[in-house]
């Protein structure tokens, strides 16, 4: 099996926003509290930030931080969750069946994001709430001062505004599993009304409006088309939401859920620009995958509604192995190469909630598998997309019949010289001599060269082996006058750093 890449830098896709290496922090399960905070944990911090859990998103190498929800959001009074921490009211979440004790809130948020170097991406009700809800939270976030809200920021110790840029208008409105779901006329309209009051209280702000909450959701596409239809002139962002699934153990047709987010990607680019052409407009609707993940294995959660009420049960705590390490490389490709419309995605989640990285309460934090893929994709993904000319096999599998096998990105940062070649072989058999010339790119030494593979597509990271699934130096790569030559063990993921 051989496959043949050719890039140039005069090819170029965009310039990749670096805003696709986002994640998402929701009120669920044990991903703030036990997660990101534990005050009393070994390595807490004053503000009981778990600094074991900060390092490892420091190196995961996310870019902003989705937050509070989810579908936590659609029932969230933000009020609960600023001031006196003694004074903060105890709430029943109905999306999640726990008990929130708003310990941690949006101040202790923003204190997190700057800690860890992030940029905060905030939701607002539109489940319970509405536009004046939405109004005073961005009054509370974003004013100077010398009004109610911005002042009671001031007086809870944060003088300075947040700033806080990206906003999502709601979460999941078609799903019935929604606090208050809506028709796509309800939620376009009252998207729209709510942009308008946010933008009017403050400037610069990027927001986005829910697409559909699955590409297999019945609403899809009437939805995107009937919300934008309302929006357009108010949104800059459709929100995408995609989680792939292996029921039926059959690792060919898992793979092809890279090609199923191709499509997606496409249609709803379709459908934005189809609203776009109805009004001869010029303006471009870009996507963001604010919520992506391998998920099927600990689905639970709804059903615990009523049960008792916990506080930060151990739900959606998704155990990763190799194969699924594959399709968040190839999901993460798949977005890069469209840089031109995807200008922002989050991995759900970041912590023990469907997350690459796990924790015990009390006990230490470690990577799963899916996490190396995301941080060298991260690390090594600046610059521009490159349109490379890809010449590889193909297999059929799903909903796919022509699969190509080798699944690659090719990505050149002008300022350092970087060119970096990211190659998922796919085949399930077969080594893969991959050759790539890197034409007129400079580059002369290959610097650095990774393979991710384990013979057991059903290994695992663990508290006892953490590092069980990781990647190696390559073994068998070689970069010699502009070309790249590798060979690719079956399913694995590879990069390649020439400079
Ligand atoms: O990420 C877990 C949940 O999945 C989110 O709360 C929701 O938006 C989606 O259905």
């Amino acid at each position: 099996l051989t496959s043949r890449v050719i890039a140039d830098p005069d090819f170029v896709v965009a310039p990749l926003d670096r805003r696709i290496f986002g994640t998402f922090v929701e009120h669920l399960g044990r991903c703030v509290y036990g997660g990101i905070y534990e005050p009393g944990h070994a390595t807490a911090d004053a503000n009981g930030f778990r600094r074991d859990v900060l390092d490892l998103t420091r190196e995961l190498g996310v870019t902003i931080v989705r937050y509070p929800g989810g579908n936590f959001v659609s029932g969230y009074d933000w009020e609960d969750g600023v001031g006196p921490r003694e004074e903060r009211p105890v709430r029943l979440d109905l999306a999640w069946g726990s008990t929130e004790t708003n310990q941690f809130g949006t101040n202790e948020f923003i204190d997190w994001c700057r800690l860890a170097g992030l940029e905060p991406m905030f939701a607002v009700n539109l489940g319970t709430r509405g536009p004046a809800e939405a109004q005073n939270f961005i009054e509370y976030c974003n004013h100077p001062g010398g009004t109610h809200y911005s002042d009671l920021r001031r007086s809870h110790g944060y003088e300075a505004p947040h700033d806080i840029k990206f906003w999502c208008l709601g979460n999941e409105m078609d799903g019935p599993w929604q606090t208050c779901a809506k028709t796509a006329q309800e939620y376009g309209r009252v998207a729209k009304e709510t942009a308008k009051v946010m933008r009017w209280t403050s400037d610069g702000l990027q927001l986005a409006v829910c697409g559909s909450s699955a590409r297999d959701m019945p609403t899809y596409g009437a939805w995107e088309y009937t919300v934008l239809d309302h929006c357009f002139e108010d949104v800059d962002f459709i929100s995408l939401h995609q989680y792939f699934t292996n029921h039926e153990n059959d690792v060919a047709r898992f793979l092809t859920a890279i090609d199923g987010l191709e499509r997606f990607i496409v249609e709803v680019a379709a459908i934005a620009d189809a609203v776009a052409a109805r009004r001869r407009s010029t303006k471009r609707i870009m996507l963001s995958v604010d919520e992506w993940n391998v998920w099927y294995r600990a689905r639970a959660g709804e059903q615990l509604r009523g049960v008792g009420w916990p506080e930060a049960p151990a739900l959606l705590e998704e155990i990763y192995n190799f194969e699924d390490a594959l399709i968040v490389g190839g999901v993460l490709l798949t977005m890069m190469n469209h840089a031109d419309r995807v200008k922002s995605a989050c991995i759900a989640q970041l912590v023990n909630v469907i997350g690459p990285i796990m924790t015990q309460t009390g006990g230490p934090a470690w990577r799963q598998t899916i996490f190396h893929p995301f941080a060298q994709a991260a690390r090594y993904g600046r610059g521009n997309v490159l349109r490379a000319t890809v010449d590889t096999g193909s297999f059929a599998a799903g909903d796919e019949t022509e699969a190509p096998l080798l699944v690659q990105s090719v990505v050149h940062d002008p300022e350092t010289g970087d060119v970096t070649v990211f190659a998922l072989n796919r085949s399930l058999d077969s080594e893969m001599a991959l050759t790539a010339e890197l034409r007129g790119l400079g580059t002369r030494r290959l610097a650095e060269a990774f393979e991710l593979h384990h013979a057991d597509l059903k290994a695992i990271n663990s508290v006892d082996a953490p590092d069980e699934v990781a990647p190696a130096q390559h073994p068998r790569a070689d970069f010699t006058d502009g070309v790249l030559k590798a060979v690719l063990k079956p399913l694995s993921w590879n990069v390649f750093v020439t400079r």
